[in-house]
């Protein structure tokens, strides 16, 4: 996953290294300040590899930049093509680029008819090479659309250490937060520290939309096939093979087998697989550490808990497990409920929003890193986002695009990265709207009425709606990670959502301003 496992098990989402990623981790003196702005790409072989863009401006000492395709110049050319080969693969060697270089292809110097075409200012030509291309360099660095890389993770430290400390003690661990606080770039983070520093074995089982057994199948034996690296990697695959149950860290595994017979019991084959934490330690080898993602929705397989428990419960010292699911409901009966096989089975750990100073630290350090600054939008963005980490990522996202290069933030520009956020999530309120019955409508409405107190007379009556009902569609909203309630008020856990509603509801009435909004109410204060 690593990727959203949802990401870890999010894995086409997480590629290696991208041309923007690369492009910002470049040194400064190699950052071009025009926006669009044209650098000179040399093919580079990533681990797995993909070809992945290693970046050099033209222009610069050193850079490709000829003027003719005459004999002496196709020599220079590639000459200073030696030379750019030589400092890519010194960059590798130092750590510098992520990227294994691949084959320099000089001699294809500005003056070739591919530069000539895209008719580029002197300094910032494309300098082409046989597989050179353009590159976008001022990127905007917010990502609010996939987990985010370990090295991106805001604050966290706390639950980092937290979660390692369980996983090397031996300790099953269920983490739960809303959708989008950032659970699966968290685990990433664990999962490569926990590699890196305690020698523990990485794997991310993402779970979403699991529906049967074969499914979950499936998604372990993928888990371990992205993940498992090196001689471990063809121990476990040796194993899986000889059990004929059609398993493999290949291509084909198992689903290749279920595609060909539906009807095959895929449960021998998810034994097999949960039982590989005894495989990985034999003779000694390492600790595993198992994430399953989006771990809810294994509620709609049956059994599966059962089937779980009866492997992991005899896996204390080989294996550490965390249960991550962003439904609370889900999450209670699969380890609160006494008569659920998982029952008291791992710690909770609740991940909570971020602090506004971590957010604006991190806001203010990514855009004085693309050359603008905050300025005067910074305050009311951290006051929307109100702590929530995506909602946060994605308003920083579109004031970036609202700000040139060099600009400072105003109010203005605030207001337009503001209304291009909530023109962006229109649909998706819309529809997520309308997914809810009329009480919980309500609910939602009456939490926004009351200031966070949707059980008052004055609300319920104008909302038409009876306390008991209230009561009931409100823990049906908690269960869904909705609302929430931490030290009393209530709060719609999306600040960008509660604002759409709100609107909504004005724009219905013909108002200018939202209405039943109680001006003097505060929110429920991050933690
Ligand atoms: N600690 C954090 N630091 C920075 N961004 C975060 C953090 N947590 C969440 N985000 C933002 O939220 C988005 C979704 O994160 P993700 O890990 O997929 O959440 P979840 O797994 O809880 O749904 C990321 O793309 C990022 O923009
Ligand atoms: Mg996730």
């Amino acid at each position: 996953m690593a990727g959203e496992a949802s990401g870890g098990a999010e894995a086409p989402r997480d590629r290696p290294l991208v041309a923007a990623q690369l492009a910002r981790r470049r040194p400064a003196a190699h950052v071009p300040r025009g926006r669009d702005e044209q650098v000179e790409v040399g093919p580079h072989v990533a681990e797995d590899d993909t070809r992945v863009p290693c970046l050099r401006l033209a222009g610069l000492p050193g850079g490709h930049e000829g003027a003719g395709g005459d004999e002496e110049q196709g020599e220079a050319e590639r000459e200073r093509g030696a030379g750019c080969k030589a400092r890519h693969r010194a960059s590798f060697a130092a750590g510098t680029c992520k990227a294994r270089p691949g084959p320099w292809v000089p001699g294809q110097g500005v003056g070739s008819p591919a530069a000539t075409q895209v008719g580029l200012p002197s300094r910032h030509r494309l300098v082409s090479s046989g597989e050179t291309a353009r590159v976008i360099t001022d990127v905007n660095p917010f990502v609010y659309s996939r987990p985010i890389a370990p090295d991106e993770v805001i604050d966290r430290d706390d639950e980092t250490q937290k979660l390692l400390r369980w996983a090397v003690g031996g300790h099953y661990v269920r983490l739960f937060a809303p959708r989008k606080y950032g659970k699966t770039s968290l685990l990433g983070r664990v999962l490569r520290d926990g590699e890196r520093s305690e020698g523990l074995v990485p794997i991310i089982v993402d779970l979403y939309g699991v529906l049967s057994v074969a499914d979950v199948t499936v998604r372990v034996e993928r888990a371990y096939a992205r993940q498992l690296k090196g001689r471990l990697r063809a121990r476990v695959d040796e194993f899986l093979q000889s059990t004929g149950l059609g398993l493999s860290l290949g291509a084909y595994g198992v689903s290749a087998k279920l595609q060909l017979d539906p009807r095959l019991d895929p449960l021998p084959a998810l034994h097999a697989l949960l039982d590989l934490p005894l495989r990985l330690a034999d003779g000694g080898g390492a600790r595993a550490l198992i994430v399953f993602d989006e771990f809810q929705d294994v509620a709609k397989v049956g059994r599966i808990d059962a089937v779980l428990r009866s492997h992991i419960q005899h896996q204390g010292e080989v294996a550490s497990y965390v249960f991550s699911g962003s439904q609370p409901g889900m999450m209670e009966q699969l380890f609160e409920d006494k008569d659920r096989p998982l029952y008291g089975s791992a710690v909770p750990l609740r991940l909570h929003r971020l602090r506004s100073e971590d957010i604006a630290a991190y806001v203010i350090d990514r855009l004085r890193g693309t050359n603008r600054s905050a300025g005067d939008a910074l305050n009311p963005l951290l006051q929307t986002a109100d702590g929530h980490p995506q909602r946060a990522i994605l308003l920083a996202h579109h004031l970036w695009e609202t700000l040139e290069e060099g600009a400072t933030g105003t109010f203005a520009d605030w207001s337009a990265a503001h209304a291009a956020a909530l023109a962006e999530l229109e649909p998706e309120f819309d529809a997520h709207w309308r997914s809810f019955g009329t009480t919980e409508q309500k609910a939602l409405r009456a939490v926004l009425a009351g200031g966070g107190s949707p059980l008052g007379a004055r609300v319920l009556g104008r909302l038409d709606l009876d306390k008991a009902t209230a009561h009931k569609a409100l823990r049906r909203l908690a269960a869904a990670a909705e609302v929430e309630r931490t030290d009393g008020p209530y709060t719609i856990v999306d600040p960008l959502f509660a604002e759409w509603i709100e609107r909504m509801q004005g724009d219905a009435a013909g108002l200018e301003s939202p209405i039943e909004v109680d001006e003097t109410r505060s929110r429920t204060p991050t933690s």
